[in-house]
């Protein structure tokens, strides 16, 4: 596909690429340019001390970027990659500060996409190693789970060389769960579509669904006050009134006058739309959308994570 090449030639030179994942679109540069890496925190308008994610094309090239790699971070990337999960292992030195924030560790992912494989086994067969790629959204911002949702965010701060690739909707909908594999057993520390459960059942032992006081969750996503935030405020608990925006399960029915963004028939199709749903809720210029978050073990965990973030703390 010309587009691919394309891309990757782009990626060598040191521009960006948007690209679609399986989680959310990512902005891709070669992990190995600095400068390409820096406009990266440029565009997104991100702190430079919030590590960024590898994307490599299959678990065998995983040696390049960690050392001492825990036998369970074997098992888990033999059978969850190529998928919605990130790995933080011990760094070797292709891992630079510019991606680690410093940090002796480096997140690693095998996407699924197709669009996104594709790209990934381009650049490396043109010589690239890694495609360091946050979401593609401006920093506290929803994540783009589309092409047009990577323009909505950033197309006052792309340059025009760079690319962005149409993939579809991204069919999870939510960032991968990060798993910190640099101590005995593994540590959640962002829930996503690999949940506790299906880590517990493949290794075995008791993982929590999400770590809560893990020293390193400051470098992980959702300290900060306001992250996967919409200019609309969302609310967790309470009533709507007429006008405000209401996202729940299709089994809830919608209070009147109030106007309904998704109405997800289970779970899955709720991650794979909230973020559809609170990017409606901006563009209808919604000053309130209500919610009501879904339970379960499963992605709920994840979802429930992301609303938690999103929600309006006055
Ligand atoms: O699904 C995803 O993971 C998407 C797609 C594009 O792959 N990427 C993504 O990247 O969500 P980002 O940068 O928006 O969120 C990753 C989070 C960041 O907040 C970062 O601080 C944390 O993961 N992170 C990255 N590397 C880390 C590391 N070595 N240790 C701890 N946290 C890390
Ligand atoms: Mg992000």
């Amino acid at each position: 596909m010309a587009a691919i090449k394309d891309a990757a030639e782009s990626l060598v030179a040191g521009n960006l690429v948007a690209f679609p994942t399986e989680t959310v679109y990512g902005l891709g540069a070669n992990a190995f340019n600095e400068k390409a890496v820096t406009r990266i925190y440029e565009t997104k308008g991100r702190p430079t001390n919030h590590p960024l994610i590898v994307h490599i094309s299959s678990t065998d090239k995983l040696d390049n970027w960690a050392k001492d790699i825990p036998k369970y971070a074997i098992k888990l990337a033999r059978n969850f990659w190529p998928g919605p999960m990130t790995l933080v292992l011990p760094k070797t030195e292709s891992a630079k500060d510019f991606i680690t924030g410093g940090q002796n560790n480096v997140g690693i992912r095998v996407p699924e996409h197709t669009v996104a494989l594709a790209l990934i086994k381009e650049f490396e067969a043109q010589g690239g190693y890694g495609i360091a790629a946050p979401s593609a959204n401006r920093f506290g911002k929803v994540s783009p789970t589309s092409a047009v949702d990577v323009k909505t965010e950033l197309i006052d701060h792309l340059k025009s060389d760079d690319l962005i690739l149409d993939g579809g909707a991204s069919f999870v909908g939510l960032e991968s769960t990060i798993i910190d594999c640099t101590k005995i057993t593994p540590v959640i520390l962002r829930p996503g579509a690999i949940t506790a459960a299906m880590i517990n059942d493949l290794l075995g032992i008791q993982v929590d669904a999400i770590s809560k006081d893990n020293p390193d969750f400051i470098r992980a996503p959702g300290l900060l006050e306001s992250h996967y935030s919409p200019i609309a405020k969302v609310y967790l608990s309470g009533n709507p009134s007429t006008g405000d925006g209401f996202i729940a399960l299709s089994k809830h029915s919608t209070p009147d006058g109030v106007i309904r963004l998704i109405a997800p028939a289970n779970n899955e199709e709720y991650a794979r739309t909230l973020y559809q749903g609170l990017r409606l809720a901006d563009s209808k210029m919604l000053s309130k959308v209500f919610v009501v978050a879904p339970t379960g073990d499963d992605i709920a965990v994840a979802i429930c994570d992301r609303l938690k973030k999103a929600a309006y703390k006055g």
